[in-house]
């Protein structure tokens, strides 16, 4: 069987199982769960995280928050005593999905192969250091995963599928992915075979983007094209360019902006016309 072969038969098992889960199992078990009952009149929470991967694995509200399902009373439900966490701070979440997810027993019992290096990775990333810096809008897991609806990779419409990821980036680097959208890159990739954004800057070992990128044995280029193509030349001339914008200093730095987010374009003409200096009108109103 192919790998998609094998995501594919796995995602329908799901399917499968979360819809005996919604008919039997899972109904009697969210029935008993006052979590569950009281969110759901509140803000209709609980509907939407009737398609998360967590409620299909049997992980309710209380796994991930702490406190006491079987209590009514919000006060005793929701306190420290029964284990109940305060407001989990976006600073803190890498942490707070970690605590299962680098867990190698415990993730083992549910998917014998699922990896558990994803805290790991994202704590040396580019994202994971400017959270810790202080940097708020840095991505943190909900940002790629969502929180409450959190579906399987191989589901589509998880906003990390492959078919979605690039969409989930645009959130908020806006002008990369329009550049990238453009290009023949843009209306070939965002398919299993061939993600969005993570082929080249992967997922949780998110780094500082570099002109190494674009040469020799750290060309994120390699492979899919040959070193002697046409394109990885191309990939040189761009390296080239960049580095000629740096090495003229903080004169060129706006510029420099400028044409690393048109390297996702692939093409030089294009990095060259966004580099020139705008010139801007002097100011009617100035005094
Ligand atoms: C009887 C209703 C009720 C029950 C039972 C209940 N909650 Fe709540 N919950 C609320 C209300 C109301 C708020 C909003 C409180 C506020 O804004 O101060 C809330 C807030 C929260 C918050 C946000 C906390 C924050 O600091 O903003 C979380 C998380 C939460 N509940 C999870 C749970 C979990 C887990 C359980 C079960 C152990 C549970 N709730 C049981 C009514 C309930
Ligand atoms: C997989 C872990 C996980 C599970 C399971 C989970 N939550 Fe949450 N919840 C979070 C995280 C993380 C946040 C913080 C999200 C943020 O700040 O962006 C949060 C935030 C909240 C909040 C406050 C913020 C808001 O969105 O209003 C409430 C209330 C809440 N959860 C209730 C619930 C209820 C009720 C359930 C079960 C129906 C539940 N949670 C299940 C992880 C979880
Ligand atoms: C910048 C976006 C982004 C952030 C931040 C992010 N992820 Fe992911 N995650 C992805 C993408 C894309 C995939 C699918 C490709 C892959 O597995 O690398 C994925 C895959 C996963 C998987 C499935 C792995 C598997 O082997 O099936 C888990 C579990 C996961 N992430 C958990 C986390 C946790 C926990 C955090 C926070 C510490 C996190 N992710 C932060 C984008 C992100
Ligand atoms: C209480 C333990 C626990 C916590 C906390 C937790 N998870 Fe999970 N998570 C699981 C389990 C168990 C699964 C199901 C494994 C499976 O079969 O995919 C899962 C599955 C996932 C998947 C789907 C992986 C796949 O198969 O493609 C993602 C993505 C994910 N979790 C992200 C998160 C994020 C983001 C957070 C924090 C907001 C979080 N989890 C917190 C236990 C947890
Ligand atoms: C919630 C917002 C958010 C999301 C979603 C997000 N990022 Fe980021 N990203 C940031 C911030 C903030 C920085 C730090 C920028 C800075 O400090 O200059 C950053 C930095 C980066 C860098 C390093 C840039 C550099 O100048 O070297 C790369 C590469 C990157 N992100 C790629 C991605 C990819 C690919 C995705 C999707 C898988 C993604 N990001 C999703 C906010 C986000
Ligand atoms: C074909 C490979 C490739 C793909 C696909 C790709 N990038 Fe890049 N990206 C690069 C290279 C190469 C650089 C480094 C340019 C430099 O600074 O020398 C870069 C730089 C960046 C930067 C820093 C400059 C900037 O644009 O702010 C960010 C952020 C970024 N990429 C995000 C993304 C996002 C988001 C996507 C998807 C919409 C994406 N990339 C898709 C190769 C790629
Ligand atoms: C996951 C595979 C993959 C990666 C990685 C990749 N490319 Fe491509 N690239 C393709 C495919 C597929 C095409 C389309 C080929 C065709 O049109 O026949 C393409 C086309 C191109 C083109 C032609 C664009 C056009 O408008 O016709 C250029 C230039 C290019 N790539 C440069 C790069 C550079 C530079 C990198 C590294 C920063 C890179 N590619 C990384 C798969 C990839």
């Amino acid at each position: 069987m192919t790998g998609s072969a094998v995501k594919f038969e796995v995602c329908w098992r799901r399917t499968i199982l979360v819809g005996l889960c919604l008919l039997l199992g899972c109904a009697a078990w969210a029935g008993e769960d006052s979590c569950f009952d009281c969110h759901r009149v509140m803000e209709g929470m609980s509907l939407r995280f009737t398609n998360d991967i967590h409620f299909a694995n049997a992980i309710s509200c209380a796994g991930c928050h702490g406190g006491d399902p079987r209590e009514s009373d919000q006060n005793v439900a929701m306190s420290a005593s029964r284990g109940f966490k305060l407001r989990v701070q976006r600073r803190d979440i890498p942490v707070f999905c970690g605590r299962c997810h680098s867990n190698t027993n415990f993730m083992g019992k549910y998917q014998p192969q699922i990896r558990v290096d994803q805290l790991a990775q994202y704590t040396n990333s580019v994202h994971g250091q400017r959270l810790a810096a202080g940097r708020k809008r840095a991505a943190e897991c909900v940002d790629c995963h969502g929180v409450h609806n959190t579906r399987a990779i191989s589901d589509p419409l998880s906003t990390a599928s492959p078919q979605r990821v690039s969409q989930t980036c645009a959130k908020c680097h806006a002008a990369t992915a329009e550049a990238f959208a453009d290009s023949r890159h843009g209306k070939l990739f965002n398919t299993p075979r061939r993600p969005g954004c993570t082929v080249c800057h992967s997922s949780h070992a998110m780094k500082s983007a570099t002109t190494a990128m674009l040469t020799g044995s750290t060309s994120v280029c390699a492979p899919c094209h040959r070193p002697d193509s046409k394109s990885a030349r191309l990939a040189e001339e761009i390296a080239q360019f960049l580095t000629g914008l740096e090495a003229a200093g903080s004169g060129s730095k706006e510029a420099l902006a400028r044409a690393r987010v048109a390297v996702h374009s692939m093409n030089l003409e294009a990095l060259k016309l966004v580099a020139k200096p705008v010139s801007t009108p002097p100011d009617p109103d100035e005094k």
